[in-house]
């Protein structure tokens, strides 16, 4: 397999040189099963970083050089990425920076993940046995653990530990190949966490971390600036928008808006009366609510809730696993009135005891019910959708596999 290490260069004319020697001089002789290369995109540094390139390239024929704009490191890992792809038949390319903050030693052990069946291996500074530099100030640290902290959060990616390391492997085939690197939300550093999301998210990627030493960087400085800490805020924002967790969300808003509006609309109609009225014996006794014409339009409507919610999260929050045979979708719908009573048990045991323990009042009734709505009911639909209706998680022992799954100590085991 032919594999690409891509090294993106601006100004590290006192990196470069020492870099190419390590990889192809040291590193790649002790990769023997793929023909290793690296492509060097430069952004015409000024200080002379190509031409340490085409010094080195007349030693060593495994190296490329790409000459571009500068137009910002994501501009720049697209550019080379579709190179790679389309000019040096890439299988797989890793993404890497020329200061030796990764180290060229950890590229065997990503090609080793690969080897091993994976599509996507992270070198990942926040699992067991990976760091970042200890020379770093208390806000580094902080700002580096806090935006991986925040992405993670937002987008869900719970599974994954480093979702903005700069060092990893990506198939070509089926997965890199799949992504539309023309329309990447960044053209800075933050294109790394739109491509994580694709991958993650969006595509049934085989995923490993494997745990790195992020080094202190000795020679020339880091380009990230303010504004990209800013943009990547902005991305991760950007993609929590597009995420099905908003979908489902807002999808969910609508569902109780449409309830209440169907509540008043039903409780109007006579038909409930006619259809309670054949209940009516049962007033007076427990069961009064059944001879209730308002219970018969509460019910009704919510199931026009329920109704919303599944044309809707199947036509847009699970476009992909869409379901569209009759046969199969009267099944769903089934399965999905089933799960939906779910919501009805948890409100009945959250809502009657804190009314039991804080005693029937409008405040402990409505703090209840939205406590019981955003801890449970939200987290209990959306698994139920992504396990049981549309299928896109993989819970193991229940008989499915993990699709995204993390292998993330030392030795590389399963978890
Ligand atoms: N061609 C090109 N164009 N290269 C660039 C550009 C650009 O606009 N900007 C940066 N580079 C190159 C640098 O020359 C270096 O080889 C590599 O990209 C990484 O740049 P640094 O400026 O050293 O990045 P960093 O150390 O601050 O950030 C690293 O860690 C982050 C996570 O903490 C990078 O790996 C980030 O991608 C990563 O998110
Ligand atoms: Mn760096």
């Amino acid at each position: 397999m032919n594999i690409v290490v891509i090294i993106p260069t601006y100004n590290e004319v006192e990196n470069i040189g020492r870099m190419l020697d390590a990889l192809v001089g040291e590193e790649f002789p002790k990769i023997k099963k793929h023909l290793m290369k690296v492509l060097v995109v430069d952004d015409n540094s000024p200080d002379g970083t190509a031409k340490v390139v085409q010094q080195k390239m007349k030693k060593y024929k495994q190296i490329e050089l790409l000459l571009g704009k500068k137009n910002g490191l994501g501009a720049a890992f697209a550019r080379g990425m579709k190179y790679a792809m389309d000019k040096m038949e890439a299988d797989a390319v890793i993404e890497m920076d020329a200061d030796f903050q990764h180290d060229p030693q950890d590229v065997k052990r990503l090609v080793q993940g690969f080897d091993d069946g994976y599509d996507y291996v992270i070198g990942s500074r926040y699992i067991k046995g990976g760091s970042i530099p200890e020379q770093w100030e208390f806000y580094r640290k902080f700002i580096s653990w806090g935006g991986n902290f925040f992405a993670r959060a937002a987008l869900m990616i719970i599974k994954i530990h480093d979702v903005t390391s700069g060092f990893k492997l990506t198939r070509v085939k089926g997965l890199l190949d799949q992504i539309d690197l023309d329309n990447l939300l960044s053209r800075s550093y933050a294109y790394k966490i739109h491509i994580l999301y694709e991958v993650i998210k969006e595509r049934n990627a085989k995923v490993l971390e494997v745990p790195i030493k992020f080094h202190f960087r000795e020679k020339g400085s880091s380009k990230i600036e303010k504004e990209d800490l800013k943009e990547s805020f902005t991305v991760v924002i950007k993609l929590f928008l597009r995420s099905r967790f908003f979908k489902f969300a807002i999808i969910g808003f609508v569902g109780f808006l449409i309830n209440s509006v169907f509540l008043e609309i039903f409780s109007s109609l006579s038909i409930f009366d006619k259809f309670s009225s054949s209940f009516s014996y049962l007033k007076g006794t427990k069961f009064h609510a059944v001879g209730e014409s308002t219970a018969w339009a509460a019910a009704a409507a919510t199931e026009m809730a329920i109704i919303s919610n599944f044309i809707f999260n199947n036509s847009w929050t699970f476009a992909k696993e869409k379901i569209t045979s009759p046969i199969k979708l009267a099944w769903k719908f089934l399965q999905f009135n089933l799960t939906s009573i779910g919501a009805i048990v948890i409100q009945f045991i959250v809502i009657g005891s804190a009314v039991g323990v804080f005693g029937d009042t409008t405040l402990v009734r409505q703090t209840a019910l939205v406590g019981a709505v955003v801890f449970l009911i939200i987290p209990y639909n959306y698994t139920m959708y992504n396990v049981i209706i549309w299928k896109r998680w993989r819970i193991p022992g229940l008989g499915w596999i993990q699709d995204v799954s993390v292998y993330d100590n030392i030795k590389n085991k399963r978890r």
